[in-house]
C-alpha cells in the first residue's frame, strides 16, 4: 500500500447535520451524500441509528439510505449506539422477501461506527451510561455487526478535553481505544469533540494511545473550534496516522458538547494536503537556475476539490449560512 495515501472520511451528512435544529428533508441529505461520492469521496458517514428522542435530526436515516445511489468503491457507514439501532439497521439490510422481483436492493451500508468516550461525564451526557457500561453494551453490538459482514469502526470522544470534566488523561484514551480494538474495531476514531486540541496535546495523546494500538489503526476526528484542526492533522500525519474525518463546509458539532463547532472542513484538509497542485509551473521568469516545482507527497484519491467547494457552499446555503471552510471560500472566489 502507498504510504502517502491519506483516507478521508466524510462525516458531514452525520456529524455535520445531527445538530441542525430544523428538520432537513431526506432528499437533501441523500443529495449531499450522492454529490460527495461523485466528487470522489470514498468513505461517507451517512447517518445514525440513535434514539430520535436524543437526536431528532437523524430520525430519517433509513429513508436517506434508501435514496442513496451506491457509488462503486465507496463505503457508507452509520453510527449505532446499542442493539436496538443494530437491529433496525439489519432489518433494512436484509434482502427484501417481497415476491416483486423489481424490489429495490438493500442500501449500500458497509460499515457501522460504535462510539464511547474517554470520560464518564461525557459518556453519560451522550449515551446515558458510564464508559464501562457503554463498552459492555457495545461488545455484543460489534459482534452482531461483524457476524453480518459489516466492518466496525470505534469512536472515542473527548480525547483532549471534556466539556464537563476538563483536561482528559491520555491513559484513559489509550485504555478505551484498546478495548474497542479487542471488540473487533478495525479503526479507532479519536474524537477531539471540543476542538481544544493543539499539536502538542494531540501528540502527547497519540504517544500514549500508540503504546497499545497500532498507529495504522488510528484515525483523527478533529473539531475546529479553535482553528487548530488542520495543524492537528499535520501533527498526526507526522506521527503516522493516515485516516482523518472531515465535514464538507465545516458543518457540524455534537449536541452534547456545548459551544463546540463543526469538524474540520473537508475542503481545508484536501487543500492542505494537495492544494499546491492547483497551481501551475512558476509563471514569472527569473534569471539563473531553472525553477524547482514543489508538490506535496500526499494522495487523497480521486477527490475533486473544486466540486467539494461547490458542495460546501450549496449545503451551507441550504442551511441558511456561509460555508466555514476557508479553502472553500477562497476556491469559490477564484
Ligand atoms: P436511553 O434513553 O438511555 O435509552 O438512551 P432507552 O433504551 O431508554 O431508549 C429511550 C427511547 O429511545 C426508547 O423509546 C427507545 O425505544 C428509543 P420509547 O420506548 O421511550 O418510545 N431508542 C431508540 N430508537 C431508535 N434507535 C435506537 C434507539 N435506542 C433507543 N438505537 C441511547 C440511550 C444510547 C439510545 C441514547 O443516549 C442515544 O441515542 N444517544 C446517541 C447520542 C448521539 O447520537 N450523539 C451524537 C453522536 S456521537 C458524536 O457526535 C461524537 C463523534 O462525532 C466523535 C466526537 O466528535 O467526539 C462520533
Ligand atoms: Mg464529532
Amino acid at each position: 500500500t502507498n504510504p502517502n495515501f491519506v483516507k478521508i472520511v466524510e462525516v458531514g451528512p452525520r456529524d455535520g447535520l445531527q445538530n441542525e435544529p430544523r428538520p432537513i428533508p431526506p432528499l437533501i441529505k441523500a443529495e449531499l451524500i450522492n454529490r460527495l461520492a461523485l466528487a470522489g469521496i470514498r468513505n461517507i458517514e451517512a447517518g445514525s441509528f440513535v434514539s430520535p428522542k436524543w437526536v431528532p435530526q437523524m430520525a430519517g436515516t433509513s429513508e436517506v439510505l434508501s435514496l442513496i445511489d451506491p457509488f462503486p468503491n465507496t463505503g457508507y457507514s452509520v453510527l449505532v449506539p446499542n442493539q436496538k439501532g443494530m437491529d433496525l439497521l439489519l432489518d433494512i439490510l436484509s434482502p427484501s422477501t417481497s415476491p416483486d422481483s423489481a424490489a429495490k436492493p438493500p442500501p449500500p451500508v458497509t460499515e457501522v461506527a460504535i462510539f464511547t468516550s474517554a470520560t464518564n461525564a461525557f459518556s453519560l451526557a451522550n449515551t446515558n451510561v458510564s464508559i464501562s457500561e457503554s463498552l459492555a453494551r457495545l461488545a455484543p453490538v460489534a459482534r452482531t455487526a461483524l457476524d453480518a459482514g459489516l466492518k466496525v469502526r470505534g469512536y472515542v470522544s473527548v480525547v483532549v478535553t471534556c466539556p464537563f470534566s476538563g483536561r482528559v488523561d491520555p491513559r484513559r484514551v489509550r485504555d478505551v481505544s484498546r478495548e474497542l480494538v479487542q471488540m473487533g474495531c478495525y479503526e479507532i476514531g479519536l474524537g477531539d469533540t471540543t476542538g481544544a486540541g493543539t499539536p502538542a496535546s494531540v501528540r502527547a495523546m497519540l504517544e500514549e494511545v500508540a503504546k497499545d494500538v497500532d498507529v495504522g489503526m488510528l484515525s483523527g476526528h478533529f473539531h475546529d473550534t479553535n482553528g487548530t484542526a488542520t495543524a492537528n492533522i499535520l501533527t498526526a500525519l507526522d506521527f503516522g496516522l493516515r485516516s482523518f474525518d472531515a465535514s464538507v463546509g465545516g458543518l457540524g458539532g455534537c449536541p452534547y458538547s456545548p459551544g463546540a463547532t463543526g469538524n474540520v472542513a473537508t475542503e481545508d484538509v484536501v487543500y492542505a494536503l494537495t492544494g499546491d497542485r492547483l497551481f501551475g509551473a512558476i509563471g514569472e521568469p527569473y534569471d539563473g537556475e531553472p525553477a524547482k516545482t514543489v508538490q506535496s507527497q500526499w494522495d487523497v484519491g480521486p477527490i475533486d476539490l473544486a466540486q467539494l467547494a461547490e458542495i460546501g457552499q450549496w449545503i451551507s446555503g441550504v442551511l441558511g449560512r456561509e460555508t466555514t471552510s476557508r479553502a472553500g471560500r477562497a476556491l469559490m472566489a477564484r
